[in-house]
C-alpha cells in the first residue's frame, strides 16, 4: 500500500547473526565471520547472505571458469545489497572420475542439501556446467528450497582440426572406429581429440552438458539466453553479474525452486529436450530432479509429452554444428519460439527466476540461423523424443528412435510385414571388461544381425551406472563398414554418442531384472511400435531361470571400492526412478520445517 511503512522482512540469516534472546550462541555463529573482514553491522543488517555453490577447481576443469565468473556474480550480489558467500561444491568431472562420475552425482546433492540447509543462507547461486554438476545443483536446491538461480559455465568454442569441426566426445566415438580400421594412427588420434577441446568451457556438443545446461533454463532456472554463451566470449562475464544482481531480487520476492519448477515446467522441459535432440540422461536427471520437489514424473510422461516433437537443433551428435553456432543462432529462446510458433510449448505461462513467463522471455526471441536451428515447418527428424519400453527384459527402457540411420533401418527393421519390429540373437557383456575381453575374438560368431546385450551397468551394478551401452562392433565389421549393432542394457550411453541404443534399462540386472536371465544366443524381439523388448523363451523357462539365479546367489557384481559405493549401493533407486537415494526423497522444503 502507498505510503505505507513497510515491514522490513527478516531473513533466515538473522537466526544465525541477529537473535537477541540467545546472545552465546549469536556470538560463537557470528565471531568466526568476522576473522577476515566482515563487519558485525554487516552481518547484523539484514542484508540477504547469498551463496555461490562453486563447482569449478582444477579437478572439474570444465566448470574451472566458474573461478573467475564468481568475481561478476560477486559484484552483481553486492551491487543490489546482498553480502555473498562463495564455498566449494564436491567436483565431479565427467570424464576424469573413476569408476564414474555419474557416482558422484548424489554424493554432491548430499553434500550441498547440507551446506545450504545448516548455514546462514538466504539464496544460492548454482554454477552449472559439467554433466553431472547440473542436477546435482538443482536436485539439492529443489530438496531445500531457497531462492536459487543457475548459472552455466558455457560451452567451449569449437573444436577445429583440418578445416573440419571436431565435437568434444563426438569426435573420440568417430576417431576411435578409424583408429580400428587402421585409417588413423595413434598420435593423430590423440590430437583429433585434444583440438575438440580449445578453450574453458563443458562439452560444444549436445551431450549431457550442453543438454542439462539447455534444460536448466527451460525448466527456467537460468536467465533467458544465458544456458549456451560460450565460456569465453564477454556476455559469459555479463550474464554472471546479472544472475548475481537478480538472485538479490528473488529473496526479497521468496521465488523458490518450487515455485518454478513445476509439473509444467518439466513439461517445457521433455519438449525442448526432443527439439534440441538432447542426451538420453536427461530423463534421469530430471525424473531425479522432479522426485525431490514431490513433481510426478516418468518416462511414461517423456514418451506422451515429448516423442512427437521434432529435433530443430543441428549440433553434433546428431547434427553437423557446435556450441558457438548454437548460441549465435539464439540459444534456447530462439528454440522455445520456434515451439511456440507452432504451438508445440506446452506452457507457456510457467514462471522463470527473472519473474516473469517463458512465454514472454522467448516469444520474440530471434533465430538467426535456420540452418543451426531449424523451424518446425521444416526440422531435421520428426518425433525426436524417447520411447519407453518394456518386456521381459525390464519394465523401463528408452530409446531415442530418431537416431536410427537407415543402415540400420536396412539390417534390423526391413521385414515389410513388421516394419518396426526386429529379432536378433543376443550376445550377452557382463560389464565393459567383458565387453573389451570377447568383442574382437570370432569364436563368439558376432555377425551384422546380433543384438548386443551390456549388463551389470547399471546404479547398484558398476556402481553409479556406466555410459558403456553404446558397443562398438568386433573390428571384422567395422572393417566390412558395418558401423552400429544394436544395443541394449542397464547402463547408460554418453550423450555425445549418436548410437540408436536401448539405454538405462530398470530393474538392472545387478537387482534381478530380466537382463539377469538372459543367455548368449537367446532370440530377443524388439517391437518400437509395441514399445516391447522380449526374450522369446517359455515363461517356464523364465521362472526356471530366475530360480536358478537365486540358488547361484543373485547375479554377481563388483566388490564395493570406496565407503561411498558401499552406501550408495544400499540405498540408490533405479534409472527409470532417477537414481535417486531412496531415502533423501522424502526431504522436501527442508529449508521451512
Ligand atoms: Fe565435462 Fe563434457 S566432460 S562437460
Ligand atoms: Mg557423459
Amino acid at each position: 500500500m502507498a505510503g505505507a511503512p513497510t515491514q522490513k522482512k527478516k531473513f533466515r540469516s538473522q537466526e544465525w547473526f541477529d537473535n537477541p534472546d540467545n546472545p552465546g550462541m549469536t556470538a560463537l555463529y557470528l565471531e568466526r565471520y568476522l576473522n577476515y573482514g566482515l563487519t558485525r553491522a554487516e552481518l547484523m543488517s539484514g542484508k540477504p547472505l547469498i551463496g555461490i555453490a562453486q563447482t569449478g577447481s582444477d579437478l572439474s576443469p570444465c566448470n574451472r571458469h566458474h573461478l573467475e565468473l564468481a568475481k561478476r556474480v560477486r559484484e552483481g550480489i553486492v551491487s543490489m545489497g546482498g553480502i555473498p558467500f562463495e564455498f566449494p561444491c564436491h567436483p565431479i568431472q565427467e570424464t576424469g572420475k573413476r569408476p564414474t562420475a555419474a557416482l558422484d552425482r548424489n554424493l554432491a546433492y548430499l553434500g550441498l542439501v547440507e551446506v545450504l540447509y545448516g548455514y546462514p543462507l538466504d539464496g544460492v547461486v548454482l554454477t552449472i556446467g559439467c554433466d553431472k554438476t547440473t542436477p546435482a545443483l538443482l536436485m539439492a536446491a529443489a530438496t531445500v528450497n531457497i531462492p536459487a538461480i543457475a548459472l552455466s559455465v558455457g560451452p567451449m568454442l569449437n573444436g577445429w582440426h583440418k578445416g573440419k569441426r571436431t565435437g568434444s566426445g563426438t569426435i573420440v566415438w568417430e576417431s576411435r572406429q578409424r583408429l580400428s580400421a587402421g585409417e588413423i594412427g595413434y598420435d593423430e588420434f590423440m590430437d583429433i581429440v585434444a583440438s575438440s577441446a580449445p578453450s574453458t568451457g563443458y562439452c560444444n556438443t549436445m551431450g549431457t552438458a550442453t543438454t542439462m545446461n539447455s534444460l536448466a533454463e527451460a525448466l527456467g532456472m537460468q536467465l533467458p539466453g544465458s544456458a549456451a554463451i560460450p565460456a569465453p566470449y564477454r556476455e559469459r562475464g555479463q550474464i554472471a553479474y546479472e544472475t548475481g544482481k537478480r538472485i538479490v531480487d528473488m529473496v526479497h520476492e521468496d521465488l523458490k525452486p518450487s515455485d518454478v519448477m513445476t509439473r509444467q515446467a518439466f513439461e517445457n522441459a521433455i519438449v525442448v529436450n526432443s527439439a534440441i535432440g538432447g542426451s538420453t540422461n536427461a530423463p534421469i536427471h530430471l525424473n531425479a530432479i522432479a522426485r525431490h520437489l514431490g513433481v510426478p514424473l516418468d518416462n511414461d510422461d517423456w514418451q506422451t509429452v515429448g516423442l512427437k516433437v521434432p529435433l530443430l537443433v543441428n549440433l553434433q551428435p546428431s547434427g553437423e554444428y557446435l556450441g558457438e553456432d548454437y548460441h549465435h543462432a539464439g540459444g534456447v529462446p530462439a528454440v522455445v519460439a520456434e515451439l511456440m510458433k507452432a504451438g508445440l510449448l506446452p506452457h507457456p505461462d510457467a514462471m522463470t527466476v527473472n519473474g516473469k513467463t517463458i512465454g514472454a522471455n522467448c516469444s520474440a526471441a530471434v533465430n538467426e540461423n535456420l540452418d543451426v536451428i531449424r523451424t518446425v515447418a521444416e526440422p531435421l527428424k520428426a518425433n525426436a523424443g524417447f520411447i519407453n519400453l518394456r518386456g521381459n527384459l525390464f519394465d523401463s527402457a528408452i530409446m531415442k528412435t530418431s537416431g536410427i540411420s537407415p543402415e540400420f533401418r536396412e539390417r534390423y527393421l526391413s521385414n515389410p510385414n513388421d516394419p518396426e519390429a526386429f529379432e536378433g540373437n543376443a550376445m550377452v557383456f557382463d560389464g565393459p571388461e567383458d565387453y573389451h575381453a570377447r568383442i574382437d575374438d570370432p569364436a563368439q560368431g558376432i555377425d551384422e544381425h546380433t543384438i548386443l546385450f551390456m549388463r551389470g551397468a547399471g546404479p547398484i551394478g558398476y556402481p553409479g551406472g556406466a555410459e558403456v551401452v553404446n558397443m562398438q562392433p568386433p573390428a571384422h565389421l567395422i572393417k566390412k563398414g558395418i558401423h552400429a549393432l544394436a544395443c541394449i542394457g542397464d547402463g547408460r550411453q554418453s550423450g555425445t554418442s549418436g548410437s540408436p541404443s536401448i539405454l538405462n534399462a530398470s530393474p538392472e540386472a545387478a537387482i534381478g531384472g530380466g537382463l539377469a536371465l538372459l543367455k548368449s544366443g537367446d532370440r530377443v524381439r524388439i517391437d518400437l511400435r509395441k514399445g516391447t523388448a522380449d526374450i522369446l523363451v517359455t515363461d517356464d523357462e523364465i521362472t526356471r531361470r530366475r530360480a536358478e539365479l537365486q540358488d547361484n546367489g543373485g547375479y554377481r557384481y563388483p566388490e564395493h571400492q570406496t565407503p561411498w559405493q558401499e552406501i550408495q549401493r544400499g540405498m540408490v533407486d533405479q534409472f527409470s526412478e532417477g537414481m535417486v537415494l531412496k531415502p533423501a526423497v522424502k526431504y522436501q522444503d527442508v529449508a521451512h520445517t
